[in-house]
């Protein structure tokens, strides 16, 4: 197998892509043993990570999953329900993490308070459980500090600060991210020119 160095594969089972379509109720509208019951949805997925970690050992995969998270017409009746199949499932797996998106991050919720919803899954699940959206330096630490996760993970603040860790450290400010540059094809432009700290100091 080639070797290029990276400590494991995580999973894209998030975000209404397509192994998250096939989870979702409101969109997997097949007939076959990948579609209807939970257990038929979530097949797809499980059969996935059985496969990766027969290939690379299960220490090296993690993966990506949003219940609750509606994007591209991917929302679920009972995302409490998904959630909670998909860790119990997983363990038998020993997978090295599951990174679980919070519901806040649902299309016009973004900006709500951290619900309770993923505590039953941060409980249910045997591994490393990391959690993203809408986290800022303090909440992150309130969710460590209160065992909600092992990891919280960072999306539009890395972006926007290619030093975060330094800058949470020192609890300096950050650099504000540009909603405008967010998904467009420019390499640089809204990627990799954000200013460093000692750049704006
Ligand atoms: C420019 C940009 C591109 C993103 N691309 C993806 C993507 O391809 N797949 C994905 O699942 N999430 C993507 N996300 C979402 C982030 O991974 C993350 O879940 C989201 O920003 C919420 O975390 P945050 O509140 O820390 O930003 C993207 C976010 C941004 C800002």
């Amino acid at each position: 197998m080639l070797s290029i160095g990276f400590d494991g594969v995580e999973i894209h089972g998030a975000h209404g892509f397509l192994i998250d379509q096939f989870m979702k109720d409101q969109v997997n509208d097949r007939t076959d043993h990948y579609g209807g019951s939970l257990e038929n949805r979530c097949r797809i997925s499980l059969e996935i990570v059985e496969a990766i970690v027969n290939e690379i050992g299960s220490d090296k995969v993690g993966i990506r999953l949003s219940p609750y998270v509606n994007y591209m017409e991917s929302g679920d009746s009972d995302p409490d329900t998904v959630g909670l199949y998909m860790v119990k499932s997983l363990n038998k797996y020993s997978i090295a993490y599951c990174h679980m998106v919070e519901p806040r991050m649902k299309i016009g919720e973004e900006n709500t308070k951290f619900s309770e919803s993923l505590q039953p899954m941060r409980k249910a699940f045997n591994n490393t459980f990391m959690v993203a959206g809408g986290y800022d330096r303090e909440d992150g630490n309130k969710a460590i500090e209160e065992n909600r996760g092992d990891f919280v993970a960072y999306g539009r603040l890395f972006l926007a600060n290619p030093d975060l860790p330094t800058r949470f450290e020192l609890g300096a400010p950050l650099n504000e991210y540009n909603r405008e540059t967010f998904y467009t094809h420019d390499p640089v432009v809204g990627y990799t020119d954000y200013p460093f700290l000692e750049d704006t100091a």
